[in-house]
């Protein structure tokens, strides 16, 4: 069992794959591989363990035709052609439920951060331009008792819509199926995504990023919205069409947003950087020490399970498995 890392992950799971690998050799720099190096580095591998950064294309699979796994060290995985490696057997699989309360979490003190202009207020502390008190200072808004709305309510969507009891919130969602849990425990509603941009107060976006839900929200559907709504996404930047965005930022459409994706990520346009009414984060959704810890464990056991030719836990493409 042999296998390529494209980047130093926590140890716990690179101690994992030492213990059961014959080999693994981890990316040495941190900075996201080439395409190039990744084709190298997998040369007589068995396994690839990757980040949501690297480009698993057509290229990179046929290049190995030896490949049997592709473990990817994140939750979504738009980052790797799928259809191309099930055509060829390979397993391909992810992590997600470890993530979920950390991205949950971040999505709030995003939203906290817009609604009561903390980055703002950071930025104004330190420049040396507090000189008191004032009744007009920083004017932002408050989040109890308003609606939330929630564009996707998997795992990450219901755990950051369950935080909202503890501010008395009504709660909206758009999904494909219904979500008895936020539907019991909050009384939320499951509504059409035109419904939920007129009628919420707060969105917070939580689907994976795939051909339908790509440009989901663009200039018309943001218009739709309140003028003083504000919207943060999570999930992957290409969801929101982000030129549309920035005219509508620019044009106080909304109160604001907060970002912690991108579109072309990690390219960032000044015009967006250039806007006070947006936060802006560098992906930091499941940063925390516990979270990323054990999503290296989890990856590396999906590898070593998938390489022994047993279902690891997450398997996005389950059909490779013929039993
Ligand atoms: C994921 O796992 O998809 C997240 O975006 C990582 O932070």
């Amino acid at each position: 069992m042999k296998v390529f890392v494209t980047r130093r992950i926590p140890e716990e799971g690179i101690r994992l794959l030492e213990r059961e690998c014959e080999e693994v050799e981890v990316y040495p720099y941190d900075r996201i591989p080439s395409k190039k190096e990744i084709i190298n580095g997998l040369k007589g591998k068995d396994a690839l363990l990757c980040l949501l950064t690297d480009r698993i294309d057509r290229e990179v699979i046929s290049s190995n035709p030896n490949l049997k796994v592709i473990s990817n060290y994140a939750a979504g995985y738009d980052n790797i052609d799928v259809d191309e490696a099930t055509k060829r057997g390979i397993v391909v699989t992810n992590t997600p439920d470890v993530l979920t309360n950390a991205t949950a979490e971040l999505a709030w003190a995003l939203l906290f951060a817009v609604a009561r202009r903390v980055v703002e207020g950071d930025k104004f502390t330190r420049e040396g331009r507090f000189k008191g008190w004032s009744p007009t200072l920083l004017l932002g808004k408050e989040l109890s008792g308003k609606t939330l709305g929630v564009i996707g309510a998997g795992r990450i969507g219901t755990a950051f819509a369950l935080k909202a009891k503890c501010f008395n919130m009504k709660v909206l969602y758009f999904n494909r199926s219904r979500n008895e849990v936020l539907e019991d425990k909050l009384g939320a509603k499951k509504v059409d995504l035109d419904t939920l941009l007129r009628e919420s107060d707060f969105i917070s976006i939580h689907l994976p990023l795939t051909k339908e839900t790509y440009h989901l929200i663009d200039y018309d559907k943001i218009c739709m919205m309140k003028r003083d709504a504000i919207i943060v996404n999570t999930a992957r930047g290409a969801i929101i069409k982000e030129g549309d965005l920035v005219k509508a930022l620019r044009e106080k459409r909304i109160f604001g947003a907060g970002l912690d994706v991108y579109e072309k990520e990690p390219k960032i346009t000044d015009e967006l950087k250039n806007l006070e009414n947006v936060v802006l984060l560098p992906h930091i959704g499941s940063a925390t020490l516990e979270t990323r810890t054990k999503m290296s464990i989890l990856a590396a056991e999906n590898l070593i399970k998938a390489l022994r030719g047993r279902r690891p836990k997450y398997c996005v493409n389950p059909e490779v498995f013929k039993d």
